[in-house]
């Protein structure tokens, strides 16, 4: 796992497009896999300042979402379908159709889950996966006590995560109480993980995730069995790691060739 702890919100945009860019060269058709929240917007606005500026091109790129509410139609403002479109997708040269969001209106939802596992078997699995934690140390919407082999499927969100949500809706009792979400051996099974964290409120489940011991407790915590993993911090976010000045000294004295943005 390699920690990157920066100084703001606009250094992890700026290092995550890098890590974009990088990835889109080498492999122009790219499985993109998007994350929601309030984390990854930030990256989302530099990636496509620089997709416009003609830096690259993400129009044979395509994309899985993480997680969706279920009796949110796409088209409510509120729904992580309406959402990536509206950070993202709207902006950038990606097609119309290359995202599959989770259908939270499915009738059958088993059917919908396998179907969408389906689908990205079918693309040849997720190369990036874009990911944030919530506060209870989810991540998309494996609440703690998420089975850590889990595949998609419907959960019950906790408490903590429909009042930490509700921000973005009129009151908590307007947020759902069931979603769909990527279960954590799918997430387990993109090739890249790219965590953006960022905010002192985050920094005691960034710990147990990046620290703590592989827990379904702290569902996050399963990225340290992945090979392939980045966390961009802040300081903030990173305050409680343990191994905060390691972290700063590896990336300080990280090789060139290893570096993101040689390409
Ligand atoms: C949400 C999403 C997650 C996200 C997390 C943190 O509930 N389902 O994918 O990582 O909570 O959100 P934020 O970045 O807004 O703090």
């Amino acid at each position: 796992m390699e920690v990157v702890i920066l100084p703001d919100e606009q250094a992890i945009a700026n290092a995550a497009a890098d890590i974009v860019k990088r990835q889109v060269v080498a492999k122009p058709n790219t499985v993109f896999g998007l994350a929601t929240g309030s984390s990854p917007v930030a990256a989302y606005r530099e990636i496509a300042k620089r997709q416009n500026s003609g830096d690259f091109t993400l129009s044979d790129t395509r994309a899985f979402m993480l997680d969706e509410y279920v009796g949110l139609p796409a088209d409510h403002p509120q729904s992580y379908a309406a959402f990536i479109r509206s950070v993202f997708i709207d902006h950038v040269d990606m097609r119309d159709d290359a995202v599959r969001t989770l259908n939270g209106m499915a009738q059958d939802v088993p059917a919908e889950c396998a179907a969408f596992e389906f689908e990205i078997a079918q693309a040849g699995g997720v190369d990036l996966q874009f990911l944030g934690i919530g506060s209870d140390g989810h991540i998309a919407f494996n609440e703690p006590g998420s089975s850590l082999v889990s595949r998609t499927r419907i959960k019950t969100l906790t408490e903590q995560t429909r009042i930490d949500n509700a921000r973005f809706f009129d009151s908590v009792s307007d947020v759902p109480r069931h979603v769909l979400t990527q279960g954590l051996a799918t997430i387990m099974e993109a090739r890249h993980l790219l965590m953006l964290v960022n905010g002192e409120s985050k920094a005691e489940a960034v710990a147990a995730c990046v620290e703590g011991p592989v827990s379904a407790m702290c569902p996050g915590s399963i990225i340290q069995m992945h090979p392939r993993v980045t966390v961009l911090l802040d300081e903030a976010a990173a305050g409680k790691l343990a191994l905060e000045d390691y972290f700063k000294e590896v990336y300080a004295h990280k090789p060139d060739w290893q570096r993101w943005n040689t390409s």
